[in-house]
């Protein structure tokens, strides 16, 4: 894409050259290219915002939770699908607007409904346990709270089991046969009024097919609710779309691919059922993850039954690889228009023998010293980062035109330890 360039044989992404970041802000270092940000949304929003005037987009806030990045959303002004108590809270401090965040999850607790009540934002409801709860949460602060359930649409996607979450298997939404008693539930409710539709069926879906088929339960589901009195202000399809993280071989659908296979169903249903929600999305890797890049460091080559270039990000920094599989195009930052001559395989620093950040992969002959950027890393990247090993996590910068700086600086060992209690018996 056209945020990253090769530059005097070097990487730049928005312009910045990767080795001047790497020696000015240190490795690791995740990098974001905040113009990015702004064209994917803007390509999303125009997409289905061609088709119908009343559509929304939620950020999924779970994918990057900078709060730099809720700015850039506020800014846009997009919505956020949260996810607990911090993400509402970094976004609503993020200026984000508290009508356009919708409170998502299958097991919030007593003090996340209270939080949801007293913030006034909307609740996606998981269970009929979980709707009494917050009708009782709602009473108590003599509020009304304004609902959609989560549906079970059971339907198989094509992507890797542990990210479908709209099987009939898996632990999200309400099962089909249940649905419709649950809103005659809520619409009996002292403190609950139904308002939306919610529905997501997975992530990293690289066809479309999977969407139009979840479009059409839901719109079955609001056709079934407007007979029985439900007034529906939004319908929300969740995220999902994928992106290519092969970069050479994936074809991933483009958002005009995505309004075109979903809207069509929507609009001809909602023509029919004689009602007009906002349309809402919840797109999380779609907006983000090629926004960003993670560069590390060489820190050694061993020579062994393969090459292993020892880098200084592991799966600390970047689990995805190790959790699912997942790949992520590297390049030699620094050697970015040589030729491919041997096969590496980039491995971090942790001590598991699955932290591997990339196999196989053909680039220039490398030595310590060289940097190495992954590519794609600003969905899922930083977010699902950890202290394992004790290592401190790296800075973040962001990038806008010819602008750098941190939005995150690096954790130092002192920020390991500062959190921690030495025991009474220790003393
Ligand atoms: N809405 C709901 C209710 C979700 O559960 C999710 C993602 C999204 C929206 C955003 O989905 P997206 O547009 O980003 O696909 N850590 C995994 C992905 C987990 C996704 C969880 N839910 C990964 O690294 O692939």
């Amino acid at each position: 894409p056209s945020h990253l360039t090769v530059r005097n044989g070097r990487l730049a992404i928005g312009g910045h050259d990767t080795v001047e970041l790497a020696k000015a802000y240190g490795t690791p270092l995740y990098v974001t290219d905040e113009d990015r940000i702004r064209e994917n949304y803007r390509r999303l929003a125009d997409a289905l915002g061609g088709y119908y005037d009343r559509i929304q987009v939620l950020y999924a806030a779970k994918a990057n939770g900078n709060l730099a990045l809720f700015r850039i959303f506020a800014d846009l002004n997009a919505g956020a699908d949260v996810f607990s108590a911090g993400e509402l809270s970094l976004a609503l401090s993020a200026g984000m607007n508290p009508g356009l965040l919708l409170f998502n999850g299958s097991s919030k607790s007593a003090a996340d409904l209270a939080l949801a009540v007293e913030k006034g934002v909307r609740v996606s409801v998981d269970s009929l346990d979980e709707l009494r709860q917050l009708n009782a949460a709602a009473e108590a602060a003599g509020k009304t709270v304004e609902i959609a359930f989560r549906v079970n649409p059971a339907l198989e996607v094509p992507t890797h089991p542990k990210i479908a979450t709209g099987l009939a298997t898996s632990k999200f939404g309400i099962p089909a046969g249940q649905i419709l008693d649950a809103y005659r539930e809520a619409l009996a409710c002292s403190n609950i009024e139904p308002v939306g539709i919610h529905c997501h069926i997975g992530s990293q879906i690289l066809e479309v097919e999977p969407f139009a088929r979840e479009m059409e339960v839901v719109i079955d589901l609001a056709r079934e609710l407007s007979k029985m009195g439900v007034t529906l202000k939004f319908i929300d399809i969740g995220g999902g779309l994928g992106v290519p993280y092969h970069r050479e071989t994936d074809h991933a659908p483009t958002p005009q691919d995505y309004a075109d296979a979903v809207m069509p169903i929507f609009l001809a249903g909602i023509r029919d059922i004689g009602i007009q929600p906002e349309l809402w999305v919840e797109p999380g890797r779609s907006l983000v993850a090629d926004s960003t890049i993670l560069l590390t460091r060489i820190n050694s080559i061993k020579e062994a039954h393969k090459t292993f270039a020892n880098v200084d990000a592991g799966f600390n920094l970047l689990v995805r690889p190790a959790m699912y599989d997942s790949y992520h195009t590297v390049v030699a930052a620094n050697k970015a228009d040589a030729p491919p001559e041997r096969e590496y395989t980039i491995a971090g620093p942790i001590c598991e023998t699955g932290d591997l950040l990339a196999k196989d992969r053909m680039l220039p002959t490398l030595t310590a010293g060289d940097l190495i950027a992954v590519l794609d890393t600003g969905a899922y990247g930083f977010a699902m980062s950890s202290q394992y090993n004790s290592r401190p996590r790296s800075a973040e910068v962001i990038v806008r035109g010819s602008e750098a700086t941190l939005m995150r600086r690096a954790e130092s060992i002192d920020d390991l330890t500062a959190p921690m209690q030495r025991p009474a018996w220790q003393q």
